[in-house]
């Protein structure tokens, strides 16, 4: 009886909590995103960085180091006096920046002003 009362009110504090964050939280944030272009990509790139990279980003550096093999195998005859021009675009807060060679004329685009700052 005092177990089933115990569950049933630590339910009943869950769904008010969670009522509540969904009111001050949830709902505003879901306006601004709907609304405002400029909060989306800034919530956009903060949690890109800050929530997605920090999960997903490792689990990418194998598979990027082996793209980036195969980008220098490629480039291997060319003269290394010479930089080599690069343009990535969609360079997100710069994942790959750590993997191209040596001596690159590196371009950068990304349609998000916000990645800048990352
Ligand atoms: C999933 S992120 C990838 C970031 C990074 N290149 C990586 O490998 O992790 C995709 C990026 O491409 C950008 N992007 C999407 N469409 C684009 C476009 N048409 N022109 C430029 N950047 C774009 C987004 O703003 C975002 O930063």
């Amino acid at each position: 009886m005092i177990f089933g009362t115990l569950i049933a009110m630590s339910w009943f504090v869950l769904c008010s909590l969670w009522r509540m964050a969904a009111i001050t939280i949830g709902i505003p944030l879901t306006f601004l995103l709907f609304v405002s272009r400029t909060f989306r990509s800034s919530f956009f790139s903060w949690f890109f960085v800050y929530i997605i990279g920090p999960i997903f980003q490792p689990r990418t550096i194998p598979p990027r180091r082996k793209v980036f093999q195969i980008l220098k195998d490629c480039v291997a005859d060319h003269d290394k006096n010479v930089p080599l021009e690069v343009l990535e675009i969609g360079v997100g807060e710069g994942p790959n920046l750590q993997f191209y060679p040596e001596n690159c004329n590196l371009t950068v685009l990304d349609k998000n002003r916000f990645f800048e700052s990352y």
